[in-house]
């Protein structure tokens, strides 16, 4: 007898050749794997003893009495079962694809598109395509270019966002609009990044912040019941962005992890100890601890290891505390910074941490970005390392965000979301005086530590609109050749509106319990921003170049 498994959409089947049927038999001794098949026969119980409880075929098999090579395949690169490097996957990517687990990530990515747009469309919105060749949208990256064969000289970008298109939308009157939209950003890449990414980008016109955000639930809310039978929680937690960068030094919060920052910069601004009570005092400094359980255990070299982890960060240090017997007080702790602080400061230290009899308690000091970088990051790690992450999903809203941050580097105001977000105060002369203050009105949405969306009610008054690009450092020229085309369609009847843009491979990444975006991407990018199975990006010819008036300036080599 000869046993094949028999692969397709569906599933596997096990074909038995019976030596018997001479002419099948003596074809199916030419099989190989990975060859193309087709196979006509009686299916039948399998003999007792010999079903297989892991296959959903497991009790049937199929005797053929005629088999056809539909085609040969040669000896496979790597087995389905076997581990390579991603590089080689991505490089015979369709092979890669017949496995099992790939498929069902694609198919789910199926799923979780159709259940969105369903919903979108019983909610009365209207998918509109909007273009690839088009002008930069200021979304923070990169652009990437295309040169024009027909206007030498000049550039196409291609989307980072629709922004700009589906506020035109607005205007245009459709109140509610949605695409599964291609965004391309040329940016250094992570696990949660690709150059080409696909959005799922919505916008409306006439609700407000509210309504937008309880349309934005209820849709996701219906994607995990349709996709994956999962409840949501309704309505989905809401946090402001100051309070999520002081309790978890990040504005996308994985709350699956319990630890949390503690603020001890005024119970340590009197010390002795420069490292603590200098940023204390500093404005723009902070001192947090994080507490630990089980902590006091941790042997001095993971402690190191957890030092030189922080450091990636920017953090000095990390200053810590053992707590053996609390009850004894100073003499109970064993700590290299103990001798600085004083009675008071230990004291209120362990209240404030909650630390117990077998904790430990972490220490950032420095500015308040790098102690929220480092301690939030750390935070992580630890729920990683010490198995405090819950199983769940932990979605919710960060609000409040302020409309910009400081670029110390040009001494200029940078959007913290883009520039046509709305502030929550809408008088142009409160906005100049205070622009540090200003909060916009915008909201991510996070779902375990993962940014999944973000979006804002927009500015629809172009009075509004030219504040915000001069507070920018857009002059009225610049303004007027970058986005002059918006700045007039808001002279034009343009309603309030507002909208958001998912990630959907984020999303589906989160949902496939993928580490990385590129397992639940068909076709995706190296962390180098190419692709190893057609080798994009190559060079073009001589012929092309020239008809796009291009001329290449290679850069000099290293070193
Ligand atoms: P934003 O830039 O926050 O907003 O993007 C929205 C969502 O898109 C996903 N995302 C990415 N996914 C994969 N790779 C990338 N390089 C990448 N960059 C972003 C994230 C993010 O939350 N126009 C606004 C939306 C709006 O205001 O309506 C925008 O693009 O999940
Ligand atoms: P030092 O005074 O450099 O010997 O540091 C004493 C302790 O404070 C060590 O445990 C350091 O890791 C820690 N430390 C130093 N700088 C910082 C900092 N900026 N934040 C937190 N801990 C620090």
């Amino acid at each position: 007898m000869i046993f094949a498994d028999l692969r397709d959409r569906s599933g596997l089947v096990q074909v038995v050749f019976d030596p018997d049927a001479k002419a099948v038999f003596e074809g199916a001794e030419k099989l190989r794997n990975e060859f193309v098949i087709r196979v006509t026969g009686r299916v039948r119980e399998r003999p007792a003893g010999t079903v297989n409880a892991n296959l959903a075929s497991g009790r049937i098999e199929i005797l053929a009495h005629d088999l056809e090579i539909l085609n040969r395949a040669d000896p496979l690169p790597f087995q389905l079962d076997e581990q390579v490097s991603e590089e080689v996957r991505l490089r015979y990517r369709y092979i890669d694809l017949r496995r099992d687990v790939m498929a069902k990530r694609l198919r789910l990515r199926h799923s979780a598109t159709r259940a969105l747009r369903s919903h979108l469309d019983e909610a009365g919105f209207v998918e509109i395509e909007t273009p690839m060749l088009t002008k930069a949208t200021p979304e923070g990256a990169r652009d990437y270019l295309v040169p024009s064969r027909t206007h030498a000289g000049k550039f196409f970008a291609l989307p980072q966002s629709p922004q700009i298109f589906k506020q035109l939308l607005m205007v245009a009157g459709f109140e509610r609009y949605y695409q599964v939209a291609r965004c391309f950003r040329d940016e250094d890449l992570r696990a949660d990044r690709q150059p080409d990414f696909t959005q799922l980008d919505i916008e409306t016109s006439f609700l407000s912040q509210d309504e937008i955000m309880a349309l934005m639930e209820g849709l996701i809310r219906h994607l995990f019941r349709t996709a994956l039978a999962v409840e949501l929680p309704d309505p989905f937690p809401r946090m402001a962005y100051a309070e999520a960068m002081r309790r978890y030094g990040s504005d996308k919060p994985d709350l699956r992890v319990a630890l949390e920052l503690v603020d001890v910069g005024d119970l340590v601004a009197g010390c002795d100890f420069k490292v603590f009570a200098a940023p204390a005092k500093d404005p723009k400094g902070r001192v947090a601890a994080l507490r630990v359980p089980g902590g006091a255990a941790m042997p001095r070299s993971q402690i190191d290891e957890y030092t030189a982890y922080v450091a990636r960060y920017g953090a000095r240090g990390l200053a810590y505390v053992k707590v053996n017997e609390r009850a004894k007080g100073r003499d109970g702790l064993q700590s290299p910074i103990i001798k600085f602080l004083s009675d008071a400061a230990v004291a209120g230290i362990l209240e404030r941490t909650g630390a117990q009899d077998g904790e430990l308690i972490f220490f950032g000091a420095d500015s308040a970005k790098v102690v929220g970088d480092a301690l939030g990051a750390l935070r992580l790690r630890l729920g990683t390392d010490l198995k405090l992450v819950a199983e769940a999903w932990r979605p919710l809203w960060v609000v409040d965000f302020p409309m910009f941050e400081r670029d110390e580097e040009s001494k200029r105001w940078v959007a913290m979301h883009h520039p046509f977000t709305s502030p929550a105060n809408l008088d142009p002369e409160a906005l100049r005086a205070q622009p540090g203050d200003a909060l916009a009105k915008a909201y991510d949405m996070v779902l375990n530590g993962s940014e999944i969306g973000g979006g804002s009610v927009r500015i629809h008054s172009q009075a509004l609109q030219s504040t915000v690009f001069d507070l920018l450092g857009i002059d009225h020229e610049e303004a007027q050749r970058k986005f002059g085309f918006l700045l007039d369609a808001l002279k034009y009847g343009a309603p309030p509106h507002g909208g958001i843009a998912f990630g959907i491979d984020r999303l589906v990444m989160l949902m496939a319990g993928a580490d990385s975006i590129r397992d639940v991407i068909a076709f995706p990018k190296t962390q180098t921003a190419a692709c190893p199975l057609t080798e994009a990006p190559t060079e073009v010819s001589e012929q092309q170049l020239r008809d796009l008036h291009i001329r290449v300036r290679m850069p000099a080599p290293a070193g």
